[in-house]
């Protein structure tokens, strides 16, 4: 049985036969020899025919080899400067398992372009690398979760309430009556606290935003977690702590792929070895009217250009609290000391990545609980099923989410939030 190796495994062994399988990145040739570049999810290899070294049949197979075809090859493989990986194969069989004719990506596609071809754009090197540093990210997570004494909860995705505000509700028809598609698994995790402590999840979340933006998707991977007892300092160095250990898995694996997408692995390993600082909002406001000279007055909502701004001083991630209690969802308590103040973080990428993290101490108080609901024209009663986690032994406790999506577009150096996610859904598309 032919023993199949990687393209990294073949590098790896240097010389000697190989057996590899892959697709067809590049070709070109003359009409004595002909060069193929091979690739796999591992690596891509130069892999070179010559006519008069091969039986004619082969040789005519591999004239007709274009982009994307997929084939087997055993040869002998050796050093070579010259080849793209620095090895090239010299070919002594050769299958073509799939023609391809005509692959419709070509050189300097458009974004939209690639964006309607995303299901054969996924094979890009671009996508690729983007895609196992996503794996690796995801894995890493479950790992420190784990290692942290977490339970995994499954929430459900059809839900009877908002809980990050009704404007951004994907309505879904549910039988005869109507429910909506999960904008968080938060009032859940809540109730799931009481049971485990401390829980944590991965899962889809949808928002409809209007909002065109390169960090806006439809439906994008939140990754939350929810603990008993824990306050707002607990859960906000909490995330960072969540943040190093995955970067640290990442960079540990993937520092070819990341320089590969245009990141400075050694930028992003200082970033690691930094504190992340943790700021109020009103100190936020503050540096922006005296470095930047922007006027926000207490009581509005950072925006994107502010976040900007904002970060223009500071090269890592920071987290700011106590926004104004007037502009927060509801569940967000008052700061006894500073009742204008929640008990809330969100935490900021540098570089113009924006909000990467959101979350807060829960309000457990339930007549301020049903003031909030009331005041964002909401009926306590649909949430009596909530309001009850307030009546049997409640306890302090906090949470928050992490956009997937949105730490991977600052990981990779990505310009567009899209590229982060397989197949991205917003506002303009949902195909393929
Ligand atoms: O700040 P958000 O809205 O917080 C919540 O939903 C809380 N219930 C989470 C919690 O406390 N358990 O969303 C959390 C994070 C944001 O910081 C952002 O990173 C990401 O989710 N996010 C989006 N990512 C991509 N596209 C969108 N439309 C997003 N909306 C939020
Ligand atoms: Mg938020």
């Amino acid at each position: 049985m032919t023993r199949w190796l990687s393209i990294q495994e073949a590098i790896n062994k240097e010389r000697g036969d190989v057996a590899i399988r892959g697709w067809v990145w590049r070709e070109r040739g003359s009409n004595a020899l002909k060069f193929i570049v091979i690739r796999d999810s591992s690596s891509i290899i130069q892999c070179v025919i010559e006519k008069d070294k091969v039986p004619e049949d082969m040789w005519l197979a591999a004239d007709k080899l274009r982009i994307e075809a997929s084939v087997e090859i055993e040869g002998t493989i050796k050093e070579d400067k010259r080849a793209p990986t620095g090895f090239e194969v010299s070919v002594k069989k050769l299958q073509v398992i799939g023609e391809s004719d005509n692959f419709p990506i070509a050189k300097d596609q458009s974004p939209e372009f690639l964006l309607d071809n995303r299901h054969l754009w996924l094979r890009s090197r671009k996508m690729t690398a983007i895609l196992k540093i996503r794996s690796t990210y995801v894995q890493a997570r479950e790992e420190f979760f784990r290692k942290e004494g977490f339970y995994k909860f499954d929430p459900p995705i059809l839900q009877p309430n908002q809980s990050e505000g009704g404007s951004t509700l994907f309505e879904v028809k549910y039988y005869k009556d109507k429910t909506f598609l999960s904008q968080s698994w938060q009032l859940y995790a809540e109730a799931a606290v009481f049971a485990l402590e401390k829980v944590y999840d991965f899962a889809p979340t949808f928002r409809a935003e209007l909002s065109k933006t390169s960090r806006h998707l439809s439906e994008f991977w939140m990754a939350e977690m929810e603990a008993a007892w824990w306050n707002l300092k607990d859960v906000s160095e909490f995330a960072k702590k969540e943040i190093k250990y995955c970067l640290s898995a990442v960079l540990a694996k993937h520092e070819k792929d990341l320089i590969f997408l245009g990141q400075d692995a050694e930028k992003l390993k200082k970033v690691l070895a930094k504190d992340w600082p943790t700021i109020k909002y009103r100190e936020a406001i503050k540096i922006l009217k005296e470095k930047e000279g922007m006027d926000v007055s207490f009581g509005k909502d950072l925006r994107t250009i502010e976040e900007d701004a904002l970060m223009n001083h500071f090269d890592t991630p920071i987290v700011v609290t106590h926004y104004p209690k007037e502009i927060m969802a509801f569940y967000k308590p008052a700061d006894a000391q500073h009742p204008d103040e929640a008990l809330c973080f969100d935490m900021l990428a540098p570089e113009g990545y924006g909000e990467i993290v959101g979350g807060s101490q829960r309000d457990t108080d339930i007549d301020a609980l049903k003031e909030s609901l009331e005041k964002m024209g909401e009926k306590p009663e649909n949430y009596e099923w909530y309001l009850d986690l307030r009546k049997y032994g409640s306890v302090p406790h906090s949470g928050y989410g992490l956009g997937t999506e949105r730490v991977l577009a600052w990981i990779c150096h990505l310009d567009n939030i899209k590229d982060a996610i397989a197949f991205p859904r917003t506002a303009l598309r949902w195909k393929p």
